[in-house]
């Protein structure tokens, strides 16, 4: 772990740290509850391995939110971004967002995700975060009676 991962930023009353052992539990109720398809136990503890760091939200000492970030060879990746369901929609996504560029902006040029074609607040978000579209995989995601394509959005860094 580099010293800047254990820096706690505080914008307004949201405290950024990463992801500990203790937390797994929590953050995996709010996946469970916010994701149709939520990620398995593991990729949360892969992030404790450091080879992709989740950041998590807090407020008032709850986790309300997290957003996962890889990079490597010039290039970022967003894995994963979640708001508790009763604090979305209040612009903590947004500023998530925002604490994870300025995480990765010194490591890379070009941060990348992959969404759900049918994810339009997420897409929204996005959009009017600076991402534009690059691309679509085509029957990327699994649903409940088949699958959907994955819509590829990146965005200078
Ligand atoms: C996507 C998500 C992280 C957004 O977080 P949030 O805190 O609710 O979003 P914010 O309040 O910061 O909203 C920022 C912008 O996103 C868009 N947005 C967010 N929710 C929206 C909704 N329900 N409908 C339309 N646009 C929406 C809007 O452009 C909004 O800006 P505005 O409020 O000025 O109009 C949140 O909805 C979530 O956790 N969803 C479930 C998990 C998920 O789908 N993650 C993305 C996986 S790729």
């Amino acid at each position: 772990m580099q010293p800047s991962d254990v820096f706690a930023n505080t914008t307004n009353e949201i405290t950024y740290r990463l992801i500990t052992a203790e937390d797994i539990d929590t953050v995996m109720d709010i996946e469970r509850k916010a994701h149709s398809h939520p990620w398995r136990r593991s990729s949360f503890e892969d992030c404790l391995q450091g080879r992709q760091k989740c950041w998590l939200a807090i407020v008032n000492n709850e986790i309300r939110g997290y957003i996962v970030v890889a990079h490597g060879g010039g290039d970022a990746e967003l894995l994963n971004v979640v708001v508790a369901p009763t604090w979305q929609r209040k612009g903590l996504g947004r500023q998530m967002l925002e604490h994870a560029v300025k995480a990765v902006e010194t490591h890379a040029d070009m941060l990348f995700l992959e969404v759900r074609v049918s994810n339009h607040r997420a897409i929204e978000l996005y959009s009017a975060e600076g991402f534009f579209e690059v691309g679509h995989r085509k029957n990327y995601y699994p649903t409940v009676n088949g699958h959907e394509d994955a819509l590829l959005m990146a965005r200078q860094l």
